[in-house]
């Protein structure tokens, strides 16, 4: 059986990647006591004795106001455990994917759908830490394959007490009488985690280098969600626009799927997946 190691194993990634993987994979999943990622010897010494195939590393403070917040902190997480676990790999030779975040794009000159060869110049401290973080495991491990993830969700709640996500947010919403209002000003793809997570293993074939991992979106938010109602039949009335959000610098951190097609790996697109997953569940209720 070949060695997984995942890190950040009780967030809200790590743990879909444990529950999918760990009949096929010897796993360890050190937690944040067990392996901070912020401490090199530990970090080193762990991968030293487990010796995997395959890390990957979802560690992180992935809430960007906290970054905001506590610059840091999340700058020793981000950034210098990122490089820490990328370093243990390589000298154990496994194959090292890394978590990153569409949310480098924020800020970028360039117009959506994004392609990762751009320059980009990240608006906030979470997409510059990320960024680094990047340029920090690509110098120390060519080999590493970097993610960049765009806004995940799930249909269902695997741990209590993990944090919300846009489709679990829009099914709760539903079941009040509230007007669901979306922003205009935002575009950005939204993805299925568990798309992500199954597609992780095609990752160990793949070059090093920086992939755009997630569905294709051209839409912003607000016509994300119409369309997916008018494919689902719904009565459209209680949408409305909210054009205060993102209003003064408009976001567009779309990505482009080029590369990753070339690598033989395709998401569907963020349309598709919510109206897939919104009938399924609905299909569940009804029976
Ligand atoms: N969720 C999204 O939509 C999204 C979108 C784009 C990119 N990403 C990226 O994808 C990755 C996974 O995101 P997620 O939503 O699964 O994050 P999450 O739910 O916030 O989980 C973060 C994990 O990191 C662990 N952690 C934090 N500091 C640590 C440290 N010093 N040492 C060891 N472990 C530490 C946490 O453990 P404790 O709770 O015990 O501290 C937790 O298990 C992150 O890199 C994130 O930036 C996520």
């Amino acid at each position: 059986m070949k060695r997984l190691l995942v890190t950040g194993a009780s967030g809200f990634l790590g743990s879909r990647i444990i529950e999918y993987y760990q009949d096929r994979y010897e796993i360890c999943a050190p937690s944040h006591t067990d392996m901070d990622i912020t401490d090199k010897e530990k970090v080193a010494a762990v991968l030293c004795e487990f010796k995997p195939h395959m890390v990957v590393h979802s560690a992180a403070i992935s809430d960007v106001g906290m970054c905001e917040r506590e610059p840091e902190r999340s700058w020793k997480i981000n950034v210098d455990g990122s490089r820490n676990i990328a370093e243990a790999s390589a000298k154990v030779r496994a194959k090292c994917l890394v978590c990153s975040s569409d949310q480098v794009y924020f800020g970028s000159q360039a117009r959506g759908p994004h392609k990762e060869e751009e320059d980009v110049v990240p608006l906030n401290v979470y997409g510059r830490e990320k960024l680094l973080a990047e340029e920090e495991c690509l110098r120390r491990n060519p080999e590493c394959v970097i993610l960049r993830l765009s806004w995940m969700y799930d249909t269902r709640t695997l741990k209590e007490g993990e944090h919300g996500d846009f489709f679990r947010t829009l099914a709760q919403r539903l079941r009040t009488s509230e007007d669901l209002s979306y922003p205009v000003n935002d575009v950005r793809g939204i993805t299925d985690v568990n798309e992500v997570v199954r597609k992780l293993e095609r990752c160990m074939e793949i070059k090093g280098g920086v992939y755009n991992f997630g569905s294709s979106n051209d839409r912003n938010t607000y016509e994300t969600v119409l369309v997916m109602f008018e494919e689902l039949g719904w009565d459209t009335a209680r949408l409305k626009k909210d054009e205060d959000s993102f209003g003064a610098s408009p976001r567009d951190i779309s990505m482009d799927q080029d590369k990753l097609k070339k690598s033989g790996i395709i998401f569907p697109s963020t349309v598709e997946s919510l109206v897939r997953n919104m009938r399924d569940i609905l299909l569940l209720n009804n029976n």
